[in-house]
């Protein structure tokens, strides 16, 4: 894909997580509900080839053109096995964590300064040029843990007028993602970094987004995993600090109520909801817990003036 940034060899940390699931996800063409049942239609492509059977008796050559596949070839197939079968998550948490004020108004009142590694400097720097060449002027929104990238190509196609940068650190992903999208946006780059990294060096030069949407992020569903989540990670603070109009997704509804929470602490409002759409699904992960019979929630909020 154009304009996608890979910056050298990495520790491959987080580049099998949910890798099967997006396996599954990964080239389906329609989704569709009949009752209960989730299934998935693959089409494949027109095929109208024939079978030429030549048969010899008493001397004669006879011929017969055997058309077996001149019909569209549709396969039906019931993917609920393969595709449409991701378990609602489960968690040892019965509600909000108990330590997550402690952890949050700890995470604000202190500046994190952990090393950025050289690789998300070397994407930051690959980040900047691009905008340079694009348009310093245009609103700037992010995608961050983009997948492969489908929700960036939406969110591009939607905002022509900004640029929209997707981040991911798994370069498997982005790779499929270029080779999904033959043509991306042009104001769209794909970029593998860390977003711990890649959002403290755009906080650090003053970057403020229009829009920062975390799509389906990893949900680290035990109650240990709290510092995991993007709301109890040190990063939090540079999250708010970037500002813009935030999205999360989940299928998770507790770990946006923590958002939600996280969120009021600073004195910002969420709203947090059911995905209630007609749109496509806007990334296959939530192509996946919908065609499960999930319910998809969402939770927005404005950071614009913090
Ligand atoms: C559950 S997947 C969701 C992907 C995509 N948004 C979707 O809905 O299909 C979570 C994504 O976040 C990425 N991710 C997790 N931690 C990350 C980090 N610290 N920096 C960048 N990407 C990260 C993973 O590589 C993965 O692609």
């Amino acid at each position: 894909m154009d304009g996608h940034a890979f910056s050298g060899a990495r520790d491959g940390k987080g580049e099998h997580d949910d890798e099967q699931a997006e396996a599954q996800a990964h080239g389906v063409l329609r989704g569709f509900k009949v009752g209960r049942a989730a299934f998935t239609v693959t089409v494949a492509p027109l095929g109208t080839a024939c079978h030429l059977l030549r048969k010899f008796h008493q001397g004669l050559a006879l011929t017969a053109l055997i058309p077996t596949m001149c019909l569209p070839q549709v396969a039906l197939m019931v993917r609920n096995a393969m595709f449409a079968n991701s378990r609602a998550v489960s968690s040892n948490q019965t509600g909000i964590h108990e330590d997550l004020e402690k952890v949050v108004r700890r995470h604000l009142a202190s500046v994190w300064r952990a090393p950025i590694a050289d690789h998300d400097h070397a994407s930051f720097e690959q980040v900047v040029t691009w905008r340079n060449e694009n348009g310093l002027e245009r609103p700037l929104m992010v995608d961050s843990g983009c997948g492969t990238g489908r929700s960036s190509v939406l969110l591009a196609q939607a905002n022509p007028e900004a640029l929209v940068i997707a981040v991911d650190q798994s370069a498997n992903r982005l790779e499929r993602g270029g080779r999904r999208w033959l043509q991306p946006p042009k104001n769209l780059l794909l970029v593998r970094a860390d977003c711990t990294g890649l959002w403290r060096l755009m906080q650090q030069q003053g970057w403020l987004l229009d829009r920062h949407q975390i799509l389906y992020p990893n949900p680290w569903p035990k109650s240990a995993h709290l510092k995991r989540r993007w709301h109890g990670h040190p990063v939090w603070p540079t999250v708010l600090a970037l500002g813009g109009e935030l999205e999360l997704r989940s299928n998770w509804p507790l770990y946006l109520q923590e958002v939600q929470a996280a969120l009021a602490i600073s004195g910002i409002e969420a709203v947090l909801s059911p995905l209630t759409t007609e749109a496509p699904a806007a990334t296959d992960f939530e192509e996946k817990y919908q065609a499960s019979g999930q319910t998809v929630w969402q939770l927005i909020a404005s950071l614009a003036r913090q």
